[in-house]
């Protein structure tokens, strides 16, 4: 046979060669799989990154448009252009539309907790703005959103509650009243507890505290997210593991919320410093600018997949796992702590390319 024809026919082979696997299928079995998306993405002007949500995912979660900020900016004023847009991409596309998030501190802009004379609200005057915020932007989307984080982040790393605007005005039971304002508003749609860090064992014993004073008051609480915004090395799979246990114990689901990987060195978290930061420290903290050695991106691959693994062993409990974004360069850690960073910390690359540590997570998929 002649060369030109053996090569014919091992292009017609490849050709024909199955699919490769897709997250949604290889764990189609264990849990939903999902990335969070950012404005452009809503808007479909990243055609590269809509095709991999389309192929790759069957749940997504808004990474900002329906922040309070953003989809609340004024007193009377909702601005649902962006959101309206999300839901229905989710909608036309057969995804599981997460909403993220109703009360948290980050994004809620200054009048929220102020009067018309920027004094500040009372209790019950706070109380009733949230009510009117939850009922809207859930009442909007009644029917159509899978699951809401009510609340995001309440809780201090030694496990105490957050001295938060809501918190200081309201006072604890200003959870409680959010979980009961958006069951009122949508009673089909799940209610999470999401937080970073609840693998910090003080922490964790806090929400697993929250937790069950809010079932013991019979709040509807699904599900607590871990938002899991990992490094190399924290947390141990030995605190993963752990954490997912403590709050399957508590009769709620466990869903992995926004998952990634920061390889980068650690910088200072005071974002103000940034501005004065050293050219050469700038340097210094930016060490990949032009690519990834070999022997790091294979780190992160069996990263991922140890940390994969926990996931599984958990798949009766865990319902979603959520990276934080779609491709490397879209995602929030080539801005934070430092801006205009070169960040790796998620499947596909900056071109949407599947790295190696996407094929070293659909391996585990087949995990027993
Ligand atoms: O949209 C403006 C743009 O117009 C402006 O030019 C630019 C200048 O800085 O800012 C842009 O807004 C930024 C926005 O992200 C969109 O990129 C904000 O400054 C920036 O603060 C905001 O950061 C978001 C952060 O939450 C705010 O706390 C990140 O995108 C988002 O990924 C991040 O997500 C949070 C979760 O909601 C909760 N858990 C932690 C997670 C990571 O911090």
């Amino acid at each position: 046979m002649s060369k030109t024809i053996i090569g014919f026919l091992v292009l017609g082979l490849l050709a024909y060669s199955p699919a490769r696997p897709t997250l949604k299928d290889a764990f189609k079995q264990s849990f939903l799989i999902g990335a969070a998306l950012n404005r452009a993405e809503i808007y479909e002007q990243d055609a590269r990154a809509t095709a991999i949500v389309r192929e790759q995912f069957n749940t997504i979660s808004p990474e900002n448009i329906l922040k309070w900020g953003l989809v609340h900016p004024e007193p009377n004023r909702y601005a649902f252009e962006a959101s309206d847009r999300y839901v229905d991409f989710g909608t036309r596309n057969h995804l599981a539309v997460i909403g993220h998030t109703l009360v948290w501190h980050n994004q809620t802009p200054k009048w929220v907790f102020a009067d018309s004379n920027g004094k500040p609200l009372s209790r019950d005057a706070l109380l009733q703005r949230m009510r009117e915020h939850i009922q809207t932007v859930v009442g909007r989307y009644k029917g159509r959103i899978k699951g809401w984080d009510v609340v995001n982040e309440a809780l201090d790393d030694d496990g105490s509650f957050r001295q938060s605007p809501w918190l200081k005005i309201i006072g604890e039971d200003y959870i409680a009243k959010a979980f009961e304002f958006a069951h009122e508003a949508d009673p089909s749609t799940e209610l999470y507890y999401n937080d970073y860090d609840l693998e910090i064992e003080a922490k964790r014993a806090g929400a697993v505290g929250l937790v069950k004073r809010l079932k013991a008051q019979g709040i509807p609480i699904t599900a607590v997210g871990l938002q899991c915004h990992n490094s190399m090395k924290w947390p141990s799979l030995e605190q993963e593991d752990a954490t997912i246990e403590a709050f399957a114990e508590l009769g709620v689901k466990v869903n992995i919320t926004e998952l990634d990987i920061d390889i980068l060195p650690p910088a200072v978290k005071n974002l103000e410093a940034n501005a004065t930061l050293s050219a050469e420290r700038r340097a210094e903290l930016n060490p990949y600018k032009n690519g990834l050695p070999e022997a790091t991106e294979k780190a992160l691959s069996k990263r991922y997949a140890d940390l994969f693994g926990v996931f599984m062993k958990h798949r009766d409990v865990i319902e979603r796992v959520t990276f934080w974004g779609v491709t490397d360069a879209g995602s929030w850690l080539n801005n934070w702590p430092v801006a205009g960073r070169t960040s790796f910390p998620l499947l596909f690359d900056r071109e949407g390319k599947p790295k190696p540590a996407f094929e070293s997570v659909i391996r585990t998929a087949g995990a027993k």
